[in-house]
C-alpha cells in the first residue's frame, strides 16, 4: 500500500489524554509519517463524564498548531479536524446544532460509548444520531463488552448504515486475545469499514498502521487493506458512503 489515512487519533497538544505538549505532537506526527500515514484526522475526546468539554475554538488553536508541525515534517502531510464524542442523551441535539467537529467537512461524526454500555443503548444512541441527520461512525467496536461477547451483533450496527472502526493494535492482537478475536470476527463478518490507530502517545498507543495493514493485505487481500486503511476514510472525508469490506 502506498499510504494510510488515520481516521482516529489523539495528536492535538493539551486538549485531552493524548499528546501532552507540542513536542509529543511532533514526535507522534513524525512516527506516523515514517510509518506511511499521509493524512490524519485529529479526533480529541469530547466526554462530559471525563471532563473533556473544550470548546471548538480551543480545539481549533491546537489543531492549527498540529497542522503547522505536520507541515514542518513534510508539505504533503495533511491534518484534518474531528472529534471523538462520547455519547450521552444530550449529544444528538448538540451534534445537530453543530457543536461538535465532524470528520473533515463531512456529516460523519466519530462516536464512542462506555465499554460497559449494553447493545440496546449503543444501537439506540446511533439511531438517535441518524434521526438528527448525523452520520455516526462507531469508534473501536472491540472495546465494548457486548460486542466482545457477541461479535455478530456488529451486523445490526452495520445494517443501520453506521460505519464500524477497529483499532489497528486490537486487530494485531497487541491489546490481548479478547480484543483481537472480536476485531477479527467483525472483520470476517464483513462488518468492519475502517481501521484507525486511536494513538494517544508513542509508548503504549502509538500512531502505527503499517504492520497491521501489511498483515491484512497478506492474510486476506490488498483491496481489503486499501479500503480499511485508506479508501473508506477518504470516502468519509468526502461525505460518501463507505464501501463494504469483504475478506
Ligand atoms: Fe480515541
Amino acid at each position: 500500500m502506498e499510504y494510510f489515512v488515520d481516521i482516529h487519533c489523539h495528536i492535538l497538544p493539551r486538549v485531552d489524554d493524548g499528546a501532552k505538549d507540542e513536542q509529543e505532537t511532533l514526535d507522534m506526527l513524525r512516527t506516523a509519517w515514517d510509518d506511511g500515514t499521509r493524512l490524519m484526522v485529529a479526533t480529541p475526546h469530547w466526554n462530559r463524564e471525563r471532563g473533556y468539554t473544550k470548546s471548538r475554538r480551543e480545539i481549533a488553536v491546537a489543531y492549527k498548531k498540529a497542522q503547522r508541525l505536520a507541515q514542518s515534517i513534510h508539505p504533503k502531510f495533511r491534518i484534518y479536524s474531528g472529534q471523538e464524542v462520547a455519547y450521552d442523551s444530550s449529544v444528538p441535539e448538540a451534534a445537530a446544532r453543530g457543536e461538535f467537529l465532524f470528520l473533515g467537512n463531512s456529516r460523519y461524526l466519530l462516536v464512542e460509548f462506555s465499554p460497559v454500555d449494553g447493545f440496546s443503548r449503543i444501537e439506540n444512541g446511533l439511531t438517535q444520531l441518524r434521526m438528527q441527520g448525523i452520520k455516526p461512525v462507531l469508534a473501536h467496536i472491540e472495546r465494548y463488552d457486548c460486542f466482545r461477547k457477541e461479535p455478530e451483533l456488529a451486523e445490526r450496527i452495520a445494517s443501520l448504515g453506521v460505519p464500524i472502526q477497529i483499532n489497528a493494535a486490537s486487530l494485531s492482537g497487541e491489546h490481548g486475545k479478547d480484543y483481537g478475536s472480536c476485531s477479527k470476527a467483525v472483520l470476517l463478518g464483513g462488518c468492519a469499514s475502517l481501521v484507525g490507530s486511536d494513538a494517544h502517545d508513542l509508548k503504549n498507543r502509538a500512531p502505527l498502521m503499517r504492520d497491521c495493514a501489511v498483515h491484512i493485505a497478506n492474510r486476506y487481500s490488498e483491496s481489503a487493506a486499501e479500503l480499511l486503511f485508506r479508501n473508506n476514510a477518504l470516502r468519509i472525508l468526502k461525505n460518501l458512503p463507505v464501501e463494504p469490506v469483504s475478506v
